[in-house]
């Protein structure tokens, strides 16, 4: 066996290097083309600062227009049965109706007491004009 040199070592790692980059893109990409989009209604007809809910496959989902984009919850607080629809939404604050627990919209992590688990998130768009929700997992 030829000894040890970094120069022979280096191709090697650097082929590693760009397989690692290139695949998880891959994969990001094809997952995305994989989910299935689901109408909510027209950019239009949900104005900055409103909420609406849809049922998703049996998914009770909440949409949220915000300033800083629109967002997808699942519309059952994690603290006990409330609607998050039937809340308020503060921002990028959406509060519970019954006790008062807060949860950011772009993440689902609970801003406030007395819920301490996050809300499910799940994927948005617009496409032609019109929004579109997919199921995480
Ligand atoms: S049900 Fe939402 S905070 Fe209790």
């Amino acid at each position: 066996m030829p000894p040890f040199t970094g120069q022979t070592q280096w191709p090697a790692c650097e082929s590693s290097i760009r397989f690692a980059k290139v695949i998880p893109l891959a994969i990001w990409s094809n997952t995305l083309n994989d989910l299935t989009w689901h109408r909510v209604c027209t950019l239009q007809e949900l104005a900055e600062g409103k909420m609406r809910a849809l049922i998703i496959d049996n998914r009770d989902v909440v949409v949220c227009h915000t300033r800083e984009g629109l967002y997808a919850l699942d519309n059952i607080c994690s603290h006990a049965y409330a609607k998050m629809d039937e809340g308020r939404l503060r921002g990028i604050r959406l509060i519970c109706p019954l006790h008062g627990a807060s949860f950011d919209v772009r993440t689902g992590a609970v801003l406030g007491a007395p819920a301490n688990t996050p809300l499910v998130t799940h994927h948005t768009r617009i496409s032609d004009e019109t929004i579109e929700v997919a199921l995480a997992g």
